[in-house]
């Protein structure tokens, strides 16, 4: 009821969407994953790094539930034009100011789906040498992507579809839903056009 209030006040021309995870599913989830975040990096002051942009209210609020100190830096890699189908090698477009060589760091994604984003960062960041390289994914849509890709931490296991919200966008929109929600295919169709 709450979401249905906030969808109104937020975004005029939301369209019909089946919420997959509630705001309250979430960040009961987040609180759990920061725990076992807690547990395995206590002695340690990892480098948090969120994967722009989609990643950026799941780091947010995942760094308020983590009680060990951390630092925060921001990468940024383009999968996806405006559309909704992958394109190939994920492009840099913003890298690291912090040196992780030596540091324990813990990638922040938002979602992963082939995995392909994930593997290409991650081998990015296996050559500046750090201690440690874990990640956390919020979502794992993964179906045909690799199993073999190591994601410490997940929060969800989705079925497939196009999802939106809680940082998540479809050509820019939707960003600011306070849950997650699946687009049908002809809400998504209307923008497959990739730039
Ligand atoms: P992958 O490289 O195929 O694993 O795709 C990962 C990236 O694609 C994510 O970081 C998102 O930016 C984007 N992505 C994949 N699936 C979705 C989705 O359902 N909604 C929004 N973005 C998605």
């Amino acid at each position: 009821m709450e979401e249905e209030v906030l969808t109104v006040a937020t975004d005029r021309a939301l369209p019909q969407m089946e919420v997959v995870l509630s705001a309250e599913q979430i960040r009961r989830r987040v609180y759990e994953l920061a725990h076992e975040i807690n547990r395995d990096f206590m002695d340690e002051t990892p480098v948090v790094i969120g994967m722009l942009k989609g990643s950026f209210i799941f780091v947010a609020d995942l760094c308020r539930a983590v009680a060990i100190p951390h630092h925060i830096d921001f990468m940024a890699v383009a999968a996806y034009g405006a559309g909704t189908a992958a394109m190939g090698a994920p492009r840099l477009l913003k890298d690291l100011t912090v040196n992780i060589t030596g540091r324990s760091v813990l990638i922040v994604e938002d979602i992963v789906d082939t995995g392909a984003t994930l593997s290409h960062i991650r081998r990015l960041l296996l050559a500046r040498q750090p201690r440690r390289l874990a990640s956390v994914a919020l979502l794992d849509k993964r179906a045909h992507g690799d199993p073999e890709l190591p994601i410490e931490y997940v929060g969800f296991k989705i079925d497939g579809g196009f999802v939106v919200g809680y940082g998540l966008d479809l050509a820019e929109r939707y960003r600011h839903l306070p849950y997650i929600g699946r687009l049908n295919p002809t809400q998504t169709e209307e923008n497959d056009t990739r730039v």
